[in-house]
């Protein structure tokens, strides 16, 4: 089962990776939004993001300018851009990466079922939720897999390749070959909440907003003790911001709702409170911290 053509849905701060990351591995990619500014706004981080990758390469020697320029206008021309989810009816896999809610995501797995050709593969990219849940939905259930990239896309190696129990081998292997050819290392999970990264990442992030908001330390005191105290790239306060406070917010209150007696999955109230005010980090500009595109202002 080779994939050759890709979809993916959804072109925001995750899809646009995706789509990158797909184009550079060969694959002929289909973006797909609900709005042209959004769509526009995803490939033109696409053209930014690629003209740095090329302008890196060049400077560490890995390629010439001429090369550099060949390997960006190759990989562009691999990608288009729609508002028409009809023009996935050919893709041999599609990806989804809208909002995480379960509800929207099975609806969208319904729909393309009836649009797509009955061998593609329909993958989710989802933090916290059961793909198996949305094998079901899609009445495909053998088709379904899990690929959780990680972001930013562009430049984390890990995809975590999620088999539900009625995930066909012959899907979860080909899934692993997509991850590979998109630079990543895969690892091979189980359909438990969030998987490997984020059972153990999102209650971490979660518990460091409760001591936020304690007032045990300071959101840039948190940050720099795991930083430098553990070796991470980034604090639990960033990474939050980072990673979209609305998304987090998604997370744990699935959680919540689906397990209430587990006690590592909690709402801190600070989370909600931001979300309401509508600061949900980066991409907004402002979260718990203050944003200049993809650095902290
Ligand atoms: N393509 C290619 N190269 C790029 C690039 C791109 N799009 N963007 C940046 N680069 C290059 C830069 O040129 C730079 O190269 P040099 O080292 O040669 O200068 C290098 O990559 C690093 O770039 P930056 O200096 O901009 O970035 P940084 O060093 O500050 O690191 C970071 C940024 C990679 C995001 C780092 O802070 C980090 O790893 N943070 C943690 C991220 C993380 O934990 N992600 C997981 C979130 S959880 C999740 O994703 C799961 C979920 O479901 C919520
Ligand atoms: P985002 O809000 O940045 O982007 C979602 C995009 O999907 C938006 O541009 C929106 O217009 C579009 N969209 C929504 N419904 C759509 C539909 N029906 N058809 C087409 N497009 C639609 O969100 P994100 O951070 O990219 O997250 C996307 C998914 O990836 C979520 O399931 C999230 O949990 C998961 N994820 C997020 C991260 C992260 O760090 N943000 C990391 C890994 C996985």
């Amino acid at each position: 089962m080779q994939i050759k053509k890709v979809g993916v849905i959804g072109c925001g701060l995750m899809g646009h990776g995706i789509v990158q990351v797909a184009a550079q591995g060969g694959c002929q990619v289909v973006a797909v939004e609900t709005e042209q500014k959004f769509l526009d706004s995803g490939l033109g981080r696409i053209d930014k993001s690629l003209a740095k990758l090329a302008e890196k390469q060049v400077k560490d020697g890995k390629a010439t300018q001429e090369q550099a320029t060949a390997f960006v206008a190759a990989t562009k021309a691999r990608i288009t851009g729609t508002l028409d989810k009809k023009a996935l009816a050919d893709c041999d896999l599609v990806v989804e990466a809208i909002v995480e809610n379960l509800d929207v995501k099975k609806t969208l797995f319904a729909e393309l079922d009836k649009l797509c050709k009955p061998s593609t593969i329909f993958a989710s990219n989802t933090s916290s939720f059961s793909i198996g849940e949305m094998g079901k939905a899609s009445g495909r259930p053998a088709n379904m897999v899990g690929l959780h990239f990680f972001n930013p896309v562009q430049l984390m190696k890990l995809v975590e390749v999620v088999r539900a129990a009625d995930t066909s081998d012959e899907v979860f292997s080909a899934a692993r070959s997509f991850g590979e050819a998109c630079g990543k290392v895969p690892v091979s999970c189980k359909d438990t909440p969030g998987f490997v990264v984020n059972r153990l990442l999102v209650p971490y992030m979660a518990e460091a907003i409760k001591m936020l908001e304690r007032g045990d330390a300071s959101a840039q005191d948190i940050d720099i003790a795991m930083k430098l105290g553990c070796g991470y790239p980034m604090g639990p306060i960033e990474l939050t911001d980072y990673v979209g406070l609305d998304t987090t917010l998604s997370i744990v209150e699935g959680w919540v709702k689906r397990y209430p007696n587990d006690p590592a999955f909690c709402v801190p109230n600070l989370l909600k409170q931001k979300v309401a005010e509508k600061k949900l980090g980066r991409k907004t500009g402002e979260g718990f911290y203050k944003w200049e595109g993809d650095k902290k202002a």
